[in-house]
């Protein structure tokens, strides 16, 4: 098993995964979220340590158990994902971007449980929404940053949507995630999705998170073997 990870495909590497979605608090007992499971970044996570990376895992609020030989900072908020993200990206090989980061936040968090008022006829409550700073664009920006993969989930016109954010958040590589079938993708046992670079498309078929992940793990192995040497 030494040997297999001393010889791994990301030996000696430092690997940062973000995961899961995020929590963004309304009062103290509501807040605004999304479907996604944390489990295509906890596979990852477990595929790139066993290549032999020394693997971070930035998890928002999930029930997963942390895989093998990872180190797990848990998070619940945007902001906390960001944060946690910069400091642990110092020094990092690579960076993966997998969690569904929520794009906003509500304003103002209320210091108590906001009340319906039981005599007004209003039917309509605003709250209102600011956005979250964009972790894998922030650490795509940085100075000496890492290799840095970003995911695209999106319902239609796909690898176009993908190709934009891969060049505007000046990613080295997105996975696109066709997340239209909901068989696949959020919330879900199995995925399929195709690597995008700038020259560069691959399409994984459907099968499990964890198998897609280890073929993944491959993938982007070679690709930043491809552009760092
Ligand atoms: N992402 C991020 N921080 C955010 C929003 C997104 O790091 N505040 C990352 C995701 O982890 C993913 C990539 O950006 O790697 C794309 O996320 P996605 O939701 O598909 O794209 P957005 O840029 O948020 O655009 P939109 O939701 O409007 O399609
Ligand atoms: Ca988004």
């Amino acid at each position: 098993l030494v040997g297999h990870l001393e010889s791994g495909l990301l030996a000696g590497k430092k690997v940062v995964i973000t995961a899961g979605p995020t929590r963004e608090a309304i009062d103290p007992v509501r807040y605004i979220s999304n479907h996604s499971s944390g489990k295509m970044g906890f596979a990852l996570a477990a595929a790139a340590a066993e290549a032999g990376a020394t693997v971070t895992l930035i998890a928002g609020p999930v029930h997963l158990p942390t895989p093998e030989r990872v180190q797990r900072v848990d998070v619940i908020t945007a902001r906390d994902m960001h944060t946690a993200a910069m400091e642990h990206t110092e020094g990092s090989d690579l960076f993966i971007g997998c969690a569904a980061v929520a794009d906003y936040r509500p304003e103002t968090i209320a210091e108590s449980k906001i009340k319906k008022d039981p005599n007004s006829p209003d039917q309509t409550l605003d709250i209102k929404l600011v956005r979250n700073p964009d972790v894998v664009a922030s650490v795509a920006a940085k100075d000496n940053r890492p290799f840095v993969i970003g995911f695209a989930a999106e319902t239609h016109n796909v690898i176009e949507y993908a190709q934009d954010k891969l060049k505007r958040k000046k990613l080295d590589l997105i996975i696109a995630n066709d997340v239209s079938d909901t068989s696949i993708g959020f919330n879900s046992e199995e995925n399929a999705v195709t690597l995008v670079g700038a020259d560069f498309e691959e399409t994984l078929d459907k099968c499990s998170k964890r198998q897609l992940a280890g073929h993944l793990i491959e993938l982007i192995a070679q690709q930043y073997n491809l552009q760092t040497s």
